[in-house]
């Protein structure tokens, strides 16, 4: 399966085998042609994906061993071709998303072979599973993206149930507008984080919203917490402020990852979305779940943020539950998680 994803800022395909085997996977991102705005602008995004499809879907093909026709080229000694092309058709921007869309509706009619429209969210749920296949059921996923917080427990391919999800802010928005806040630059969340390395969490006290308060999160709060302080602390250290930041983020994520493990009897915990990829969740994941004995299983950094193996992952499920998706399908932006079960 060949799958494109286009939803936000990073240009990306793969060639996957199985909906296991990572043949290929190419990832361009914008992120410097947004860094001057301080955040994603949807018309440069769109204009961006135009220009970088044809070498990015290129490129995945040609790394897979396959030409442009998706024919295998001969000195691979594989055979068959592309069986089936994916793309996310949403949540995202919608401009972003229809290149990705329009593009694989034509490259499936042009091959005649099967479309596959996948959910962005149920994607980053299989980034996990493509590095982990062998991980025991249930499991709870913490998904933390720059538009989504959800924990979500995955009883089987295709079968998942949202225990809770955040009331206001993404985590992944929190640290990019407390990092604009701060003038950290772009994209917030590693900036932060680096910021945070030099930090002491302890100089500077925030809360921790919604700790006790069942599986549902909330950070706009936290935000405003940091914007109060800075304004009535103005010579704080700036490296504090983001250590203390991202010490009650993680505080709430991993608290929260707990009681949902704990809640449905998991038998293993991960993380997903671009927020995964913070080295102090990761840190603190592991060491909650240690102490509890449970198995956690942390995607690499690259399966966290945004690509397309994700995208095949994912598509190969839905496409052995719910066959092709019409062609006449379009994008999402929207797209609410859970997808209905296959
Ligand atoms: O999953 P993703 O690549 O795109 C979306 O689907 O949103 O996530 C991007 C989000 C951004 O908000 C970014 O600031 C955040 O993930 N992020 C991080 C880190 N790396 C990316 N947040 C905290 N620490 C990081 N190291
Ligand atoms: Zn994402």
């Amino acid at each position: 399966m060949l799958a494109i994803e286009t939803s936000c800022d990073e240009t990306a395909a793969a060639v996957v085998e199985s909906g296991r085997t990572i043949l290929s996977s190419v990832v361009s991102s914008q992120v410097d042609l947004h860094e001057r705005f301080g955040g994603v602008v949807p018309e440069i995004a769109g204009r961006a994906h135009v220009e970088q499809i044809v070498p990015v879907v290129s490129r995945a093909l040609a790394g897979a061993g396959f030409d442009p026709t998706g024919r295998p080229l001969p000195t691979t000694g594989r055979e068959g071709r592309i069986g089936a092309v994916a793309a996310t058709t949403g949540p995202g921007l919608v401009g972003a998303l229809l290149v990705g869309v329009s593009f694989a509706k034509a490259l499936a009619l042009a091959w005649d072979v099967p479309f596959v429209g996948v959910n962005h969210l149920e994607g980053h749920l299989y980034a996990s599973l493509l590095e982990e296949p062998g991980m025991a059921l249930p499991v709870v996923v913490l998904l933390v993206s720059g538009g989504h917080s959800l924990l979500v427990v995955m009883r089987g391919p295709g079968s998942y149930e949202v225990l809770g999800e955040t009331v206001d802010d993404a985590a992944g928005e929190a640290f990019d507008k407390v990092a604009r806040f701060l003038d950290l630059g772009y994209p917030g969340g590693p900036a932060v984080e680096r910021a945070a390395k030099g930090g002491d969490s302890q100089a500077v006290r925030l809360p921790r919203p919604m700790l006790a308060e069942g599986l549902d999160m909330s950070f706009s709060g936290l935000k405003t917490a940091v914007v109060q302080f800075v304004t009535r602390h103005p010579g704080v250290r700036t490296p504090d402020v983001a250590a203390a930041f991202q010490e009650a983020v993680v505080d709430v994520l991993v608290h929260k990852t707990l009681a949902a493990a704990r809640a449905v009897g998991a038998r293993g915990v991960c993380l997903a979305g671009g927020v995964a990829a913070n080295g102090r969740l990761r840190e603190r994941t592991v060491e909650a779940c240690a102490a509890e004995g449970l198995p956690v299983f942390l995607p690499s950094r690259a399966m966290c943020t945004d690509n397309a193996a994700m995208i095949a992952a994912a598509g190969h499920v839905r496409l052995a539950s719910d066959g092709s998706t019409s062609i006449g399908a379009g994008a999402e932006p929207s797209a609410r998680f859970p997808v209905s079960p296959p």
